[in-house]
């Protein structure tokens, strides 16, 4: 067996008060060239996807979707088969699990297959996964977490991170959780600020992102409803948050990262049109077509996910996404887009950068989220 510290043995006194940190030097900033994250998204951020949003500018790393380690031996070519980086951009590879043997090897190897970042998954809520006490499900046992962070930081020589949302069915312990997480010697912490039993309910409450930049001395990621580009720049300023991390936004607006780029840098951000939602989709399904089997019916299902997401850019009451979600096949659904999204001009498609049209509601800092 393994040797791992409890947080006990290391100090602390019942029933949780984490010890302290154990990786002597803190990491004070993240490393990338733009303080900007594209979520891991299950079933959608494979490598084809990173890549064409690498290409669409202003990403400091993507990340993949979780791998999951089961109590069953880990593969070196599994592993390493996930290990697939866009050119020029940092991959952070992201495992969830709760086996602390396997998860430091499954760490170890992704590690050596050359991730940028191990990240580990604390946040999904899916009755599945949590029924299993992963992903969500660990907040509600920080010795176990902290055991199994450990057990990690011990085989991962560079950068290790965790993505944990506020809590299980409260945010109570949101502190607590990140001291563990920071205790176990992780670089930084992602915080997606809902609790398990909000899954996405209401709005993001950047109050929580704010809480815990004051209480930790690692990097805070925040993430959670930023629509709209001028909103990664919002989360920065009241939260103090070290970079942003977009998952839904990046797929309703793949422009975003280009736009927030050029907020930073103080010049216009693009304002794409229907044009560009109709090019997007055909080279979706030109570059789709490469990476799954047209024959099987995963691909329009993939693509009418990706449209179901550009859809809601439209100003139409629902009625675009509806409509294309029943068409049969990806012709129907891009004659559909052509006819319908295609002509209209920017200022008819809700991604500018500030919400000017405003469908969707962003997070705040500042004040309770309405819900
Ligand atoms: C379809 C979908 C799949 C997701 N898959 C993952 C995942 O594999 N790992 C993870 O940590 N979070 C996952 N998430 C959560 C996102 O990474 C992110 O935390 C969440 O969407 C909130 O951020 P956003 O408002 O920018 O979308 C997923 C979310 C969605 C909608």
């Amino acid at each position: 067996m393994r040797s791992v510290k409890t947080v006990d043995e290391a100090g602390s006194s019942a029933p949780f008060e984490p010890p302290p940190r154990t990786r002597p030097v803190a990491l004070r900033e993240l490393p990338w060239a733009l303080p900007t994250m594209l979520a891991p998204l299950e079933g959608i951020t494979h490598p084809t996807f990173r890549r064409m949003m690498v290409e669409q500018g202003g990403i400091g790393i993507v990340c993949t979707e979780f791998v999951r380690i089961t109590s069953n031996p880990v593969s070196r070519r599994h592993m390493g088969r996930v290990v697939d980086h866009a050119p020029g951009t940092p991959l952070s590879v992201q495992v969830m699990g709760n086996d602390v043997e396997r998860m430091a090897d499954a760490a170890r190897l992704v590690a050596a297959a050359g991730a940028d970042v191990v990240d580990i998954n604390l946040g999904c809520p899916a009755p599945r996964v949590v029924r299993k006490g992963v992903g969500s499900a660990m907040l509600k046992d920080p010795q176990l977490l902290f055991e199994v962070l450990c057990a990690m930081r011990s085989e991962v020589p560079g950068l290790l991170s965790a993505k944990i949302r506020a809590g299980f069915d409260d945010a109570d312990n949101v502190v607590r959780i990140a001291r563990c997480v920071e205790s176990a010697g992780v670089d930084y912490l992602v915080v997606h600020p809902r609790r398990r039993s909000d899954f996405y309910e209401g709005v993001a409450d950047w109050r929580i992102i704010r809480t815990l930049k004051e209480e930790l001395s690692i990097p805070v990621v925040g993430n959670g409803d930023c629509w709209y580009a001028a909103d990664a720049l919002r989360m920065q300023k009241e939260t103090g948050c070290d970079a942003v991390m977009l998952g839904r936004p990046a797929l309703r607006n793949p422009w975003i990262f280009a736009q927030i780029e050029a907020l930073y840098r103080g010049v216009e951000a693009y304002r794409p049109s229907g044009a560009d939602i109709f090019e997007w989709l055909l080279r979706l399904r030109r570059e789709f077509a490469h990476t799954f089997d047209y024959e099987g019916d995963a691909p329009i299902g993939r693509i009418k996910e990706l449209v179901s997401w550009l859809g809601r850019s439209v100003d139409d009451g629902g009625r675009f996404r509806r409509a294309a979600l029943r068409e049969p096949d990806i012709d129907a659904v891009l004659r559909l887009t052509e006819q319908n999204v295609a002509p209209l001009p920017p200022e008819q498609i809700d991604l500018a950068a500030s919400p000017l049209i405003g469908l969707e509601r962003s997070g705040t800092g500042l004040q309770t989220p309405q819900d």
